[in-house]
């Protein structure tokens, strides 16, 4: 299987949406109920809000395995950091290294770019990709709870990590809050 990560664009919008809409309707119905997912969805993935972002420095990467797109990030750097928006892999290749492919690939852009911090906000039920984001370095940083509209909360963990993973900083390795 060949994982391939490369930046993605405006002419790949469609591809990046579909992904999204495919990846949380699968995903995150056992987390968060159907109206939050519709809500943020639309907040977060409308065609014209990503064309926006890109347009103001967001990098997204498409991954495809065999040619095929199956995932994507998106990060962005506020100074000597690097905030990873989005991370999302199709699940039938989940586990097969995409998710790493993604994350390596923004830590190597980041690192380029002069930061030395990789972070990231996590759902605090969504135990599948925190116990990822452990295994690729990651740790608990803080809980937080962020009022987005519409009588809808993120109740989440922000995670990081150095961008060269091997650098230990001192973030707990447990949950907070
Ligand atoms: C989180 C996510 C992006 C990880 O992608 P992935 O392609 O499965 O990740 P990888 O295969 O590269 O795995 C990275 C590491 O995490 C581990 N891992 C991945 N899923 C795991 C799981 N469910 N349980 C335990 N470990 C897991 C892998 O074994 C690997 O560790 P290793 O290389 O040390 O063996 C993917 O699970 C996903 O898209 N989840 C749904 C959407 C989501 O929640 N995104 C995050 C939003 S904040």
């Amino acid at each position: 299987m060949t994982i391939e990560v490369r930046r993605a664009g405006v002419g790949d919008i469609e591809t990046l949406r579909e992904l999204a809409r495919a990846i949380w309707f699968e995903h995150y119905p056992s987390i968060i109920s159907r109206s939050q997912i519709h809500y943020m969805l639309e907040r977060g993935y409308a065609a014209d809000v990503v064309a926006a972002e890109i347009a103001r420095g967001v990098e997204w990467r498409l991954a495809s395995v065999d040619g095929r797109a199956c995932g994507f990030a998106a990060w962005e750097a506020f100074g000597d950091r690097v905030k990873l928006h989005k991370l999302y892999v199709q699940r039938s290749v989940r586990v097969g290294g995409v998710g790493r492919a993604l994350v390596a690939a923004t830590a190597a852009d980041a690192g380029e770019r002069g930061a030395r911090l990789v972070y990231l906000a996590v759902n605090k039920r969504n135990r599948i990709a925190i116990r990822a984001y452990v295994r690729m370095g990651f740790a608990f940083h803080r809980a937080m709870r962020i009022d987005i509209g519409h009588g809808f909360v993120m109740d989440d963990y922000e995670m990081a990590r150095p961008v060269q993973a091997s650098i230990r900083r001192a973030f707990s390795v447990r949950p907070v809050g």
